[in-house]
């Protein structure tokens, strides 16, 4: 749902940008299914990717819109010539919310995701011979900071081995659950895993570990800006993410969500005045020293974007872009797909691998022949090819991307 309610708290009239979003708003009003072209051509002229490039790697960086840079920009020149005073937190906080879901007094905002989880990670009070129980799809941005921990603490972590494709929710639960021991102090998870684009069934994991008193910790870095959410229906005790991903707001802005008792609770790894005082609630972790203000104000400036379309449209076309590119895929001989076939399983991302064909090389070729970017997922020695799409691709994009990886899979690389 797209508010107007920063046009007063930010000071209104003296800043472009909100007028700017409000513009993009009144002009997107109709429209946007999920396959209705020129509503998503308008779309694309946000963005700055020159018509010769294919961006087909949201999942490791969004790229922010022009009016998301200009939000920044703003804040930049504001500060350089006039010194406004700070950030208006109330509001990033409710723009966040409005995308994410959630209460807006849960958030704290690290760089992204792999200072949150140090946050997590440090500020829970781990205890020797505590066990974390993960998964072998992790990213090292959720996972490493556990480690770091665990070293400290003399903890141990235990990796659980996740089916790629998954048949279903059950054989995830499953495979994690059957992870748990005793002294399981904690299970550290991706909702959307980074290798396979996979929905873990964090609901049902979080009644799971709540029975048990078992702290769940969920690595958000992908569905914020992909899928319509909200944090505090999906469950666990905090939830980190990446907006700099698929909410396209500037590099350097994450989000560390936190249930009510873990706001007063969590050990603050930065620490400045009134980190102590609990009444401020999770506000207390967002005393971090000087930081770049810009940054939550292209947070802001982003979450409005995003809602000024409105998530339910995003997440439509990011899944229809999705479905258009895994169809083609499929058709392909040689190609296995490893992201789940079950639609509430999976979101924008789709993870392949092709007979023959080494991913690296297939990257390699995508770029050189189209400017086609993907990610190959070398972590784990899986060697999986992994796509993104977001409201700025087009199924054009999508037909060049399938025909050239077709060839490929019928014919092999050509010599570089
Ligand atoms: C699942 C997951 N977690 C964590 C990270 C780390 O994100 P960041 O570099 O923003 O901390 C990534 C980055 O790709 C990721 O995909």
């Amino acid at each position: 749902m797209y508010r107007r309610h920063f046009l007063t708290a930010l000071g209104g009239a003296s800043l472009a940008w909100p007028r700017a979003v409000a513009a993009l708003a009144d002009r997107l009003a109709g429209g946007g299914a999920a396959d209705d072209e020129p509503f998503w051509d308008e779309v694309r002229t946000h963005f700055l990717i020159p018509d010769d490039r294919i961006y087909l790697n949201n999942g490791t960086l969004g790229p922010s819109p022009r009016v998301v840079l200009d939000a920044v920009m703003e804040h930049q020149e504001r500060v350089a010539a006039t010194f406004p005073p700070g950030v208006a937190w109330d509001d990033v906080k409710r723009a966040v919310s409005d995308i994410v879901g959630g209460d807006p007094d849960g958030f704290v905002f690290p760089r992204n995701t792999t200072e949150a989880m140090t946050f997590a990670a440090n500020g829970i009070d781990l205890l020797p011979g505590d066990d974390i129980v993960t998964t072998d799809h992790e990213h090292i941005g959720g996972i490493e900071p556990w480690k770091a921990a665990a070293q400290k603490h003399r903890a141990t972590i235990t990796v659980a081995s996740l089916p790629a494709p998954a048949p279903d929710r059950d054989a995830l639960l499953d495979a994690v659950w059957g992870a748990v021991r005793a002294d399981t102090r904690a299970v550290v998870v991706s909702h959307m895993t980074f290798t396979t684009g996979t929905v873990l069934p964090i609901r049902a994991l979080s009644d799971r570990c709540s029975s048990a008193g078992i702290l769940l910790v969920v690595d958000g870095a992908h569905p914020p800006g992909m899928l319509s959410l909200d944090v505090d229906e999906i469950g666990g005790e905090m939830y980190a993410s990446s907006p700099h991903k698929w909410m396209l707001a500037p590099q350097g802005t994450g989000l560390l969500y936190l249930s009510p008792a873990w706001r007063e609770r969590l050990h603050p790894t930065l620490a400045s005045g009134g980190w102590d005082d609990l009444s401020l609630g999770a506000h207390r972790l967002n005393h971090m020293g000087t930081i770049d203000e810009s940054r939550p104000v292209g947070l802001l400036a982003a979450a409005d974007y995003l809602a000024a379309i409105g998530m339910e449209r995003i997440e439509a076309r990011v899944r229809y872009l999705r479905g258009y590119l895994e169809e083609g895929l499929r058709s392909i001989d040689g190609l296995s797909v490893v992201t789940p076939d079950a639609e509430e399983m999976k979101g924008g991302l789709v993870s392949f691998s092709i007979d023959g064909v080494e991913s690296s090389a297939l990257q390699r070729h995508l770029s050189r022949a189209a400017r086609v970017r993907t990610r190959v997922i070398a972590e784990y020695e899986y060697g999986w090819m992994r796509l993104s799409t977001h409201i700025y691709n087009s199924p054009a994009q999508i037909d060049r991307a399938v025909e050239l990886i077709g060839e490929a899979a019928r014919n092999g690389i050509p010599a570089e």
